[in-house]
């Protein structure tokens, strides 16, 4: 199997000259372009890790699903979903169009940056600090990894780039969308995109989500509805204005980033980490879409 899985690995590796790394925020520039790296665990414990596995990146993106599940955690799916839809939009993930022009301007859905801003201003907490501090630790926890922490760099550029975020968070602001303030939203969400992992550790929490919400030593964290919605937002809209295409390609509920992960869940089977920080026009990681596409194809993994 490691073989194979290896074989594949190498075989997609040359589509990274297709994309190319992101470079709007200031420090994901420097990732490797050709760099791909693959995990998997299955629910039996099996680990595969090929390739560049345990290349420190930071989240990004992938963030979104597991701030969706502590935002649930703290306040019920009800008072969330009253903050942001569960609607795919088929723009691009940082676009500001569907806010403005529906007459609601409520944010399609949490895995958008529009929404997943919405969603950070729900996490609970005294102040910034303790309300981040608590999602680092659910990330922590879910990833079974204590050590992560942010990139200070990356946070603190994006805090200073992030003008399009901004003027979502001021516009959700001014139509009720964020309870605290904008910018205490965008603290929260900007740290939480810049917390550094690997591939494996995006692998830990995909398995996470395989189990309906149980670690591996069989502690409940979260309930099988509240797993159930991350992944079906995952498949729905994880993979932006990307989704629909993937969802026949690949077939598994999965979520992106502009750092080059990528956390994909097959459910009851195994989680699935990919790091590949080479990106396609909509954002999504090239290389590792295709290894992926190759990994259902070849498995039979596909949810459909
Ligand atoms: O807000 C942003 O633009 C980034 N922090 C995250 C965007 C992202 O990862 C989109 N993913 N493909």
């Amino acid at each position: 199997m490691k073989k194979f899985l290896k074989s594949l690995v190498e075989k997609n590796r040359g589509i990274s000259e297709l994309g190319n790394v992101a470079n709007y925020i200031p420090g994901l520039e420097k990732s490797n372009k050709h760099a791909l790296g693959l995990c998997i665990i299955k629910t039996n414990g099996t680990i595969y890790s090929i390739g560049d596995y345990d290349v420190k990146f930071t989240i990004q993106s992938v963030s979104k699903p597991i701030t969706l599940m502590l935002a649930i955690l703290d306040h019920g799916e009800e008072h969330v979903f009253s903050k942001v839809g569960m609607e795919p939009t088929g723009d691009a993930f940082n676009s500001i169009q569907k806010l403005e022009t529906c007459k609601s301007h409520k944010p399609f859905n949490p895995m958008i940056n529009a929404g997943a801003i919405a969603t950070s201003a729900l996490i609970k907490g005294a102040d910034n600090q303790e309300r981040f501090d608590r999602l680092l630790n659910f990330f922590r926890k879910i990833s079974e990894n204590e050590t992560l922490e942010i990139n200070n760099d990356v946070y603190l550029g994006e805090k200073r780039t992030g003008n399009k975020n901004r003027a979502m968070a001021y516009f959700m602001k001014g139509e009720g969308y964020i309870d605290g303030e904008a910018e205490d939203a965008l603290e929260v969400y900007f740290k939480q995109c810049s917390i550094e992992v690997t591939a494996k550790d995006l692998t830990k929490i995909g398995l996470f989500l395989a189990r309906g919400g149980v670690m591996s030593n069989g502690e409940r964290v979260v309930s099988e509805r509240i797993a159930k919605i991350a992944k079906t937002l995952m498949i729905t809209c994880g993979m932006y204005d990307g989704s629909g295409e993937f969802a026949l390609r690949v077939g598994i509920p999965s979520k992106s980033g502009v750092g080059g992960g990528i956390m994909s869940v097959v459910p009851g089977k195994m989680g699935i980490g990919v790091f590949s920080p080479a990106l396609d026009e909509k954002g999504n990681p090239i290389a590792g879409e295709a290894l992926l596409e190759d990994l259902s194809d070849e498995l039979s993994l596909s949810i459909f």
